[in-house]
C-alpha cells in the first residue's frame, strides 16, 4: 500500500537540495548538509531509551568497561609517539602494544562509544573521558614540530609510515589510514554528539593533514596506496563534508574511491572471492555516504550491489560473512564452516550499510530483515553475558562443535580482555553495544517506522508523542506499542519476511483494513488518542535455512532466532544429523527445544545465548519439520 504522503518525498528532497545549495552561495560553511535521497530519518540517540532486557544488559556491560578502562593507558602510544610524557601509564598489550604496527586504531572506537554513551544517557563520566582524550590529542598535535611531524598529524606510530606507504616500502604490516580513520571517526562522533569544539578542532586539523598528504599524489599513486586497508576514509571524509558543508572534504573523500573494488560493483559483478572482507565493507558505506553527498547514482549502484551480492551470496545463516577474514567464492557457505567464520567487524559494518540503504528506500523491509538477523544472531551473542565488562569474540565459529571465543590465535582464540586484546572487533563491539537503540525507530514527515522489536521508549518530540514498546521478542511473538499523546500520523510496522502472517489489534480490536503481508510494512494511519495500544503478533515456527551451496546442510531457525545444539564440552568430529521431526519446544518462556541428533538427545537453544559451550549450527537432516 502506498502511503498518501509519498508524493511529498521528491518535493522534500528538492527543498533540502535547494537549501544546501543556497547556503553555499551564501558562504555558510558550518552547516549540517541533509542527505540527498533520504526518505526517512533517524531519531537522536537520546530519543530512544532501552528497557530492561538482553539489549540493555549488553549495553550496561560495555558501559562498565568504558567507564573503568584507564584512559592514560589508552593515551600511551599517542603520547610516546608525539614526544610527551606518558604520565607513568602502563603500555597496553595486544593490538595496542607499543610495537604493534597499527597501534592507536582502537582508541577511535572508544571515542565513538563514549560519545554515544553521552548521547544516550547524558552520562558525565563518558563525556569527561571523551573530551579529556580529545584535549590530550590536541597536545600531541601541538608538539608535532618537536618530533618532526607535519601539522595536524596525530597517531600512535610515526608519520614516516605514511611516506613508506606512499613510496611502496611499508613492510611492517601497518595499515596507517585504517588507524587514522578510527581517530577521525571518533573525534567526529564527539563533535556531533557533544558539540565539543576541541574535538572539532583536532578533527579538522587531522583531516587537513590527510588533505595535504594526499593532494600531491597522482591518481595512480593514490590507487596503489589504496591496496593497503584504509578503513572508511571515504566515509569519514564524506561525513565531515555532511557536518561542515565544506566541499573540500568531498574532494578528499573521492581520492579514496578504490577503482579496483568500485568498478566491478558499479557493473554488479561479484569479484569478492579472495578479497579481505572487512577491508571492503567500509568502502561500500563510504559509497553510500558519497551518494548522499553528491547524488551521483554510480555511488548508489556500488553500495546497493555490494549489499545484494554480500547478503545473497556470501552470508551465513546468522547474518555474518567471511571465513578467515576473507570472502570466498559466491555461495560457498557449507564449504567453509570453520572456527574462523563471521568476523564481527564485518557485521557491524554491514549494519551501518544496511541502515544507510534503507534510509534511501524505506518501503523495502528486506533491509531490516537482514539487520535483525545479523544483530540478533551474530552481534548480540558476540558479547559474553557472563563477563562484567562485556568482552567479545573476534570470529563466530560455525564448525560442528564450534564455540564462541575459540578460534585461531591470530584472531583471538579466546574472549577479549581489558588490556591485552584491542582487536578491531573489540573496538566495533564498543560502538555496537552503545547504539543498540539507533535503528528501532525512524520517522519521515508524519510516519513512524518500527523496524525492530526491542523493549524501549521513544520520545518523538516533533509530534509530541511517546511510544512505549513492550515485548519479550524473540522468545515471545508479540509486541505491544503504547502511544502517549495524540495526533494524526501513520505507524509503519515491519512485518518480517519469515512469518507466515501477522495479527494486529488496536485497543484489543482487529484491524481488518490494515494489510500485514510478510516482507512489507503494515501501515496504520489514524488520529491517535492518548493510551492507544497496538498489539502485533508474528506467529513463529521452525524453519530451515539451507546453505547456498548444499541444500542438505541447514541451520534451524525459530522465528527470527537461529537455534544451535548444545554439546557441552563434547568435541564433534563431523556434522551431526538432526531428526527434524523430533524438535519440540520445551515451553513458551524460553527458546529451548528438545531434539534428537545422531540418535542422542540434544537441546537446541537460541544461538545468541550460546556462550561457554560447544555448539552446532549447520546440520545434516532426516525427516521433515512438518511432523515436528
Ligand atoms: C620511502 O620513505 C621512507 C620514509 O620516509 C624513506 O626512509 C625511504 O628511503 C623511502 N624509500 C624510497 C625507495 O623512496
Ligand atoms: C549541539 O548544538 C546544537 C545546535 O546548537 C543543539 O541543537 C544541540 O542540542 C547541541 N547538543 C548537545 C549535546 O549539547
Ligand atoms: C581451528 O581449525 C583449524 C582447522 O581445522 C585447526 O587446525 C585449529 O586447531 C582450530 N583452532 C582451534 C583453536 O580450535
Ligand atoms: C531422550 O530423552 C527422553 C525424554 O527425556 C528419554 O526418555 C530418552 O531415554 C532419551 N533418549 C536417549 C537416547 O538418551
Ligand atoms: C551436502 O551435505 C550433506 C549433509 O551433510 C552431505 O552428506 C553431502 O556430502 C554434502 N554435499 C556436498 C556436495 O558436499
Amino acid at each position: 500500500m502506498m502511503h498518501s504522503n509519498d508524493w511529498q518525498k521528491p518535493l522534500a528532497i528538492f527543498v533540502y537540495l535547494f537549501l544546501s545549495l543556497s547556503s553555499f552561495v551564501n558562504g555558510h560553511s558550518d552547516l549540517n548538509i541533509r542527505d540527498v535521497g533520504a526518505q526517512a530519518y533517524a531519531f537522536d540517540l537520546g530519543g530512544v531509551e532501552l528497557a530492561q532486557d538482553r539489549f540493555l544488559e549488553n549495553q550496561d556491560r560495555t558501559l562498565k568497561y568504558l567507564k573503568e578502562i584507564d584512559v592514560d593507558r589508552l593515551l600511551y602510544v599517542f603520547r610516546v609517539t608525539h614526544g610527551l610524557s606518558t604520565q607513568q601509564a602502563t603500555p597496553n598489550g595486544g593490538w595496542d602494544a607499543p610495537d604493534f604496527p597499527f597501534r592507536s586504531h582502537v582508541q577511535g572506537h572508544f571515542l565513538s562509544a563514549w560519545a554515544q554513551c553521552y548521547a544516550v544517557l547524558r552520562d558525565q563520566t563518558c563525556y569527561d573521558r571523551a573530551t579529556y582524550f580529545a584535549a590530550e590529542l590536541q597536545k600531541c598535535q601541538t608538539n608535532n614540530n618537536a618530533v618532526g611531524f607535519t601539522e595536524g598529524y596525530v597517531s600512535g606510530f610515526p608519520e614516516s609510515d605514511f611516506a613508506r606507504l606512499e613510496n611502496g616500502t611499508l613492510t611492517n604490516g601497518n595499515v596507517p589510514y585504517y588507524a587514522v580513520h578510527k581517530t577521525l571517526a571518533g573525534l567526529l562522533d564527539i563533535w556531533r554528539l557533544t558539540n565539543d569544539t576541541t574535538s572539532r578542532d583536532v578533527l579538522l586539523s587531522l583531516a587537513s593533514w590527510v588533505d595535504r598528504r594526499t593532494e600531491p599524489l597522482s591518481y595512480n599513486a593514490m590507487q596503489k596506496l589504496l591496496q593497503t586497508e584504509f578503513g572508511g576514509m571515504n566515509e569519514v571524509m564524506a561525513d565531515i563534508y555532511h557536518q561542515t558543508g565544506n566541499k573540500k572534504w568531498l574532494t578528499v573523500a573521492q581520492r579514496f574511491d578504490h577503482a579496483v573494488i568500485f568498478d566491478p560493483l558499479a557493473a554488479n559483478k561479484d569479484k569478492f572471492d579472495g578479497t579481505h572482507a572487512n577491508t571492503q565493507v567500509p568502502k561500500w558505506i563510504g559509497a553510500a555516504r558519497q551518494y548522499k553527498a553528491t547524488g551521483e547514482s554510480r555511488y548508489l549502484d556500488i553500495a546497493r550491489n555490494a549489499w545484494e551480492i554480500n547478503v545473497k551470496s556470501h552470508t551465513y545463516a546468522i547474518g555474518g560473512n567471511s571465513q578467515a577474514e576473507h570472502f570466498r567464492a559466491p555461495n560457498a557457505i557449507a564449504a567453509y564452516l570453520t572456527n574462523d567464520t563471521c568476523e564481527a567487524c564485518n557485521s557491524y559494518n554491514m549494519l551501518k550499510l544496511t541502515r544507510e540503504l534503507w534510509l534511501l528506500d524505506s518501503d523495502n523491509s528486506a533491509y531490516f530483515d537482514f539487520y535483525e538477523n545479523a544483530l540478533l544472531n551474530h552481534l548480540l551473542g558476540q558479547q559474553d553475558p557472563h563477563d562484567h565488562h562485556g568482552h567479545i569474540t573476534y570470529f563466530t565459529p560455525l564448525n560442528a562443535g564450534g564455540r564462541r571465543g575459540v578460534g585461531p590465535a591470530w584472531g583471538g582464540g579466546t574472549w577479549s580482555t581489558d588490556y591485552d586484546s584491542f582487536w578491531c572487533c573489540q573496538g566495533t563491539a564498543l560502538e555496537t553495544n552503545t547504539k543498540l537503540m539507533d535503528s528501532i525507530y525512524f520517522y519521515s514527515d508524519s510516519t513512524l517506522f518500527i523496524n525492530l522489536f526491542i523493549s524501549s521508549v521513544l520520545k518523538w518530540q516533533e509530534m509530541g508523542i511517546t511510544l512505549k514498546q513492550s515485548t519479550t521478542y524473540p522468545v515471545g511473538d508479540t509486541s505491544q506499542l503504547e502511544v502517549s499523546g495524540s495526533g494524526d500520523w501513520t505507524m509503519n510496522i515491519r512485518i518480517p519476511a519469515w512469518t507466515s502472517s501477522a495479527e494486529l489489534t488496536l485497543n484489543g480490536k482487529a484491524l481488518p483494513d490494515v494489510k500485514s503481508t510478510p516482507g512489507t510494512y503494515a501501515q496504520i494511519s489514524r488520529t491517535w488518542a492518548d493510551g492507544d495500544v497496538v498489539e502485533i503478533r508474528f506467529p513463529m515456527s521452525l524453519r530451515t535455512v539451507a546453505a547456498n551451496d548444499n541444500s542438505s546442510m541447514v541451520a534451524i531457525a525459530y522465528g527470527p532466532s537461529i537455534l544451535c545444539g548444545n554439546y557441552g564440552d563434547q568435541a564433534l568430529s563431523s556434522t551431526p544429523t538432526l531428526a527434524l521431526d523430533s524438535i519440540k519446544r520445551s515451553g513458551a518462556s524460553s527458546l529451548d527445544f528438545t531434539s534428537i541428533a545422531d540418535d542422542k538427545n540434544v537441546t537446541l537453544s537460541a544461538f545468541y545465548d550460546a556462550q561457554g559451550y560447544n555448539y552446532n549450527v549447520y546440520w545434516a537432516t532426516i525427516g521433515s519439520l512438518d511432523a515436528a
